[in-house]
């Protein structure tokens, strides 16, 4: 049997990018998977599907609470439930590298509000499916960046340290309700996002690989793994942990 056979999972920001490979695999293991984003979702869908997968587009701004209420609304009523949620949608890939003091008030703003809002609006809009039935789980996608402290980028840092925090906090508050809320923190990943927005450069990929136990670049596959495992029930008695996938650049 598939691990994940008969869960129902979202995934936020799976259009492109990391989360779209977290889709596929979510599906691969037998989840039916809800595919979330602000960009149109379709062609994720469409793999998803030629892979015999099941799967349905959900168009959603993780900072609007009107359009998660509608996301959740149509899972429960095409899926029957909520098993797991993928917190993975952020503003990374379009953010260009600047010094702290140059990041404009606006864009600070709207990274805290996707970054960090946008995975407190979407937990508390799922956590009353998973009470009803004493079962979920919660991972949410942090970065290597925020326990690494990397510089010309402090907005996401921050919003990614506070994942760090709010991962902690919120596994107290539904533990209770056999909830379990982890992180991953990816170190930096070829990311389609990454690679046609432009925001890298190979000494930037470089300095990552060299840090690392295992040299080499990070494909989006290699995070899939600890994000079956965390939406599993082989991660039942884990909770308000931060799983590092980075080729041990950070032994945490
Ligand atoms: N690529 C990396 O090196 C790396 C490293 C560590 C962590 N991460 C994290 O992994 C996740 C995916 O990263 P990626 O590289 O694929 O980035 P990306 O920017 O390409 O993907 C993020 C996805 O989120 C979606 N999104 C943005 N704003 C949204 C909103 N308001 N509502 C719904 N969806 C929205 C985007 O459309 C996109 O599909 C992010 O949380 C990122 O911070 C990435």
């Amino acid at each position: 049997m598939a691990r994940l056979e008969n869960d129902v999972a979202i995934v936020t920001g799976s259009a492109r990018g990391i989360g779209a490979a977290y889709a596929k695999a979510l599906a691969a293991e037998g989840a039916k998977v809800v595919v979330a984003d602000i960009l149109d979702p379709g062609s994720t869908v469409e793999e998803i599907k030629a892979a015999d997968g099941t799967a349905i587009s959900i168009v959603c701004d993780v900072t609007d609470n009107a359009a998660i209420d509608a996301m959740i609304s149509q899972t429960v009523s095409e899926f029957g439930k909520i098993d797991a949620l993928v917190n993975n949608a952020a503003l990374f890939a379009e953010i260009s590298h600047k010094k702290f003091e140059d990041i404009p008030d606006g864009e600070w703003a709207r990274v805290m509000q996707v970054n960090i809002e946008g995975v407190w609006r979407v937990s508390k809009a799922v956590v009353p499916h998973m009470r009803v039935r004493q079962y979920g789980k919660i991972v949410n996608v942090a970065s290597t960046t925020a326990l690494k402290g990397t510089p010309m980028m402090l907005h996401y840092v921050s919003s990614k340290g506070a994942i760090l925090a709010m991962t902690k906090a919120m596994a107290r508050e539904v533990g209770e309700d056999n909830i379990c809320v982890n992180a991953i923190a990816p170190g930096l990943v070829v990311s389609d996002g990454l690679v046609e927005g432009g925001n890298w450069s190979d000494e930037w990929f470089d300095n990552n690989t060299n840090s690392r136990a295992i040299k080499r670049r990070a494909m989006p596959e290699d995070m899939v793994g600890t994000i079956v495992f965390l939406s599993s029930r082989e991660a039942n008695f884990i909770t308000g942990q931060t799983m590092v996938v980075d080729g041990g650049s950070i032994p945490h």
